[in-house]
């Protein structure tokens, strides 16, 4: 089924100019990049993006990492895209990421991790709908 997912690129990724790789990384697995944007995320954008994390003991350091740089979000579409992209990404503590993923390559710690991809179809659309503006997606 054809699917969207927002992906971001974290700041230690694009502190490391790792924004390139990461995007051939996800087009060579066969996905489209139908949205991009660079930003940066305030505190309350962070609080509203991660609800579901808010109050757990990481969520202060995620918080402070989030803000720390500039951000790349992405609109990926494709057959499958969310379970595609997240593996490509690979899992969320980098010492337990395949070979070859994403998280592999560049993340620097389980906070650190390079990047983000949406889990569900339920978190794909409000995500997608908080990074962009109806305009910006092709
Ligand atoms: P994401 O939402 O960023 O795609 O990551 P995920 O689904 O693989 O992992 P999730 O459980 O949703 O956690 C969100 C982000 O919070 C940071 N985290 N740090 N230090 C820790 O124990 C810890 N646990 C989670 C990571 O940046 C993770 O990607
Ligand atoms: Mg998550």
């Amino acid at each position: 089924m054809t699917e969207r997912t927002l992906c971001v690129v974290k700041p230690n990724a694009v502190k490391d100019n790792h924004i390139g790789a990461i995007i051939k990384m996800l087009e060579e697995e066969g996905l489209k990049v139908v949205g991009l944007k660079m930003t940066k995320l305030t505190a309350d954008k962070v609080e509203a993006f991660y609800a579901e994390h808010v109050g757990k003991p990481f969520f202060e350091g995620l918080k402070e990492f989030m803000t720390s740089g500039s951000v790349v979000g992405m609109v990926l579409e494709g057959d499958n895209a969310i379970a595609r992209c997240r593996k490509v990404m690979g899992a969320t503590n980098p010492e337990k990421a395949d070979e070859g993923t994403i998280r592999k390559l560049y993340a620097a710690s389980m906070t650190e991790n390079a990047v983000h991809g949406s889990d569900s179809p339920e978190s794909a659309a409000r995500e997608i709908a908080f990074y962009f503006d109806n305009f910006s997606i092709i």
